[in-house]
């Protein structure tokens, strides 16, 4: 009997048991790791930070271990821009006294809690339906496809100070998010979490693959390199 127990922590390495002892200590208070994502408006409004029970299929892997230890602002105005937004001399402003920082993990930690969260892929099969063909696209196609076409800007930023802030900003997303998980939550954010705010704009294949080339663009300009 102990034998058996043994060998069955010795096939999770060390470094991965301490990880997801982490996840569940340190980070389940706020994300959702196990699943499954929220399915009522009422558990879409409580969530405290994004879901990562399909971090596997959604982040790459280097962004996350660097973001860990270094965390920027994604979503400018917080989980919901509703809590943190006050009223200024030319509109709404962000309230940033209202954002918390996010805490900040050693090398160790963030490198180990990455590769554990790589492994949560419930979706594949989502993933396997994407195709992105090499190639690429100008800024300014780009943009207006974004912009004009698909009213995209209006919830995100495409660059720091420019577009919407109720959305996660976009002109890093080329680095955070794995090119197949861009066309498929583009194609369908609903597959992906059923209650989110992003509406299904019915783009046809080649206008997704032009938002994904146009958003690995953007995340190739010097300034957005984080
Ligand atoms: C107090 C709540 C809280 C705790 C605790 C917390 N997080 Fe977060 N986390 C957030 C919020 C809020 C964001 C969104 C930040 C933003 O958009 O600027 C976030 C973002 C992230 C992201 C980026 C995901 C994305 O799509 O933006 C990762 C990865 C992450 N957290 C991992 C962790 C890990 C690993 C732990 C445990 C060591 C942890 N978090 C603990 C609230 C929390
Ligand atoms: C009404 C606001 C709104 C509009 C319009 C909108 N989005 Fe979003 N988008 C969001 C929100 C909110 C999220 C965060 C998803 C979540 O966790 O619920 C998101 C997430 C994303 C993501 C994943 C980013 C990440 O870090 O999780 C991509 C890529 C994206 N949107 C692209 C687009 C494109 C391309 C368009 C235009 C076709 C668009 N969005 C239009 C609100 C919007």
């Amino acid at each position: 009997m102990r034998k058996i127990i043994l060998v069955a922590f010795l096939g999770l390495s060390r470094a991965a048991f301490a990880a997801d002892g982490m996840l569940q200590k340190d980070c389940a208070s706020c994300h959702n790791i196990t699943g499954p994502v929220a399915q009522t408006l009422k558990e879409a409004f409580a969530k405290k930070g994004p879901d990562l029970s399909y971090a596997g299929n959604k982040y790459r892997q280097e962004w996350i271990a660097s973001w860990l230890q270094k965390p920027t602002r994604i979503r400018p105005a917080g989980m919901y821009y509703g809590d943190h937004i006050k009223a200024g001399a030319k509109g709404d402003e962000i309230d940033a006294a209202t954002l918390k920082d996010h805490v900040a993990l050693s090398k160790d930690d963030a490198t180990a809690i990455a590769a554990e969260l790589m492994k949560l892929k419930p979706h594949d099969d989502l993933i396997a339906k994407e195709k992105i063909e090499p190639g690429t696209i100008t800024k300014q196609m780009g943009e207006m496809n974004f912009d004009k076409f698909w009213g995209c800007m209006a919830c995100h930023l495409i660059e720091p100070e420019y577009g919407g802030l109720s959305g996660p900003e976009l002109y890093t997303a080329g680095n955070r998010l794995q090119p197949e998980f861009m066309a498929s939550f583009i194609r369908n954010p609903q597959a992906w979490e059923p209650k989110t705010w992003m509406p299904n704009k019915e783009l046809p294949d080649s206008s997704i693959l032009k938002m994904v080339r146009y958003l690995e663009v953007l995340s190739k300009e010097p300034t957005n390199a984080q």
